[in-house]
């Protein structure tokens, strides 16, 4: 008999959080409750471990409950719990930003402050068009985003966005003046790849299509996922990247990439950017820079973009943009103890030493029942089920539901099945991930 974490709730008690993303009275009537969180591991209230096979939602790198972080987060509440960013700094934003340029891909060395990847899609968005306003291009302000990308749920990240769900019920709040590329998710071509597909990479031409028809002068950027989680796990087809880059360079176009998932060590560098070695204009992080203790996120500029703001008289604020929590003393603690640990425990690189033994789990779920598809690459892994005729998305949820039931958490979208560990996972532990869900697809089949 497990020990009850936190009291038992009452009929009723869950009554009042409306809760984002889920199927509130689904959930309700069989609610699944985290109360305690260490290492590798979450504990339910009623007290039953949980190996965390997703990093929490994508953010928790370096593993649950780490010392380093809580010490740092509740020291720096004592010592000063908040202060202004608005005319107005504090030592450790600017420390914070200057490690982070360190980390960050060539150029990308100025960084804006955010509390989300939402917000930091929504800040790289207006950066991109105000900077080509700066320099007298002020008719580019059309976005090229991409079929199921993800970009978060602000108005602007919800536009660019390629998610039907999300954008459906908001009807004509998009914002005006976006055109999207064709997703690169091919079952037909690329099924059971291994790591980046081979086919595909002639779909970034479609860019020069979107050109033709709007024009590179009104266009001010196209963002995408390097690699897409929350759509499902949508690998760059080889030479995908390389070819929307050197497409946005002739143009004179700003590419961002959408790194809220990949940044902070996901697949083996500090970001996507450098792991396929193709260098964005801006880039938007988030989840793993506090490894998802405190919320915060950062947009990070190429310094030619800031640099271009910084004209006309100096007592001018060069970009009418941000939030109270900008830099919130409490995040910046949380993130740089949290770099301190990546550093200190190599967790940055360590998806690439673990990656091939990651492949082999993954792919090892290969012909199990109803296994459409197996994605991969770092540490990030998808299975695809043939969903259920006429209920898209049950079978991949009730694999989710037994899964939990047998103490793994995964994610599910669609009827997709993602896994994103802790970059601290062990091999028994990815070894017991795999053997779950393979459990569970058999299960349910
Ligand atoms: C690529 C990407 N962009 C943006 C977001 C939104 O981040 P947040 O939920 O912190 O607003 C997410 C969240 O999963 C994401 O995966």
């Amino acid at each position: 008999m497990n020990a009850q974490l936190t009291p038992a709730l009452a009929n009723g008690d869950l009554d009042a959080f409306w809760m984002p993303f889920t199927a509130n009275r689904q959930f309700k009537a069989n609610p699944r409750l985290l109360a305690k969180a260490s290492g590798m591991h979450y504990w339910t209230a009623d007290g039953r471990e949980i190996l965390d096979a997703v990093a929490g939602l994508w953010c928790v790198n370096a593993g649950h409950g780490r010392r380093e972080i809580t010490e740092a987060v509740t020291k720096q509440l004592g010592t000063m719990e908040f202060a202004p960013t608005f005319q107005m700094g504090h030592p450790i934003a600017f420390e914070l930003a200057n490690r982070l340029a360190k980390l960050s891909p060539p150029g990308l060395d100025r960084v804006f402050f955010t509390n989300s990847g939402s917000e930091s899609v929504d800040t790289a968005l207006k950066i991109a068009i105000a900077y080509h306003r700066a320099r007298g291009a002020g008719q580019r302000i059309r976005f090229i985003g991409r079929e199921k990308g993800y970009h978060g749920v602000g108005f602007g990240g919800m536009s660019v966005g390629g998610m039907v769900n999300n954008r459906k019920f908001f009807g004509s709040s998009m914002v005006p003046g976006v055109d999207h590329l064709p997703h690169t998710l091919s079952i037909e071509h690329n099924a059971f790849s291994r790591g980046l597909p081979q086919w595909g990479a002639h779909l970034a031409n479609e860019l020069e299509r979107l050109i033709a028809l709007h024009d590179a002068s009104t266009i001010a950027a196209v963002i995408v996922e390097p690699i897409s989680g929350s759509a499902g796990v949508i690998l760059p087809p080889i030479g995908y990247l390389r070819r929307l880059r050197e497409i946005c360079d002739k143009h004179d176009i700003l590419l961002i990439f959408d790194e809220v998932i990949t940044g902070f060590g996901r697949i083996g560098k500090p970001f996507a950017a450098q792991a396929f070695d193709v260098t964005p204009d801006l880039m938007t992080t988030a989840k793993g820079l506090t490894n998802g203790a405190i919320p915060m996120g950062a947009v990070f500029a190429h310094r030619k973009i800031y640099d271009a703001f910084m004209q006309g008289p100096e007592n001018t604020i060069e970009l009418f943009h941000g939030y109270t929590y900008s830099a919130h003393p409490v995040a910046c603690a949380a993130a740089l103890a949290t770099l301190d640990v990546y550093a200190k425990e190599g967790l940055l690189s360590r998806a690439a030493s673990l990656a091939a033994e990651w492949e082999d789990a993954v792919h090892s779920l290969r012909g199990l029942p109803h296994v459409i598809d197996v994605r991969n690459y770092g540490l990030i892994g998808a299975l695809e089920l043939e969903p259920r005729a006429g209920k898209p998305g049950a079978r991949a949820f009730e694999v989710f539901l037994e899964c939990f039931e047998r103490g793994v958490m995964v994610r599910q979208t669609g009827d997709t099945i993602a896994m994103s560990p802790p970059l601290i996972v062990e091999s028994k532990q990815i070894a017991r991930m795999v053997e779950t869900l393979a459990a569970a697809v058999r299960h349910i089949a």
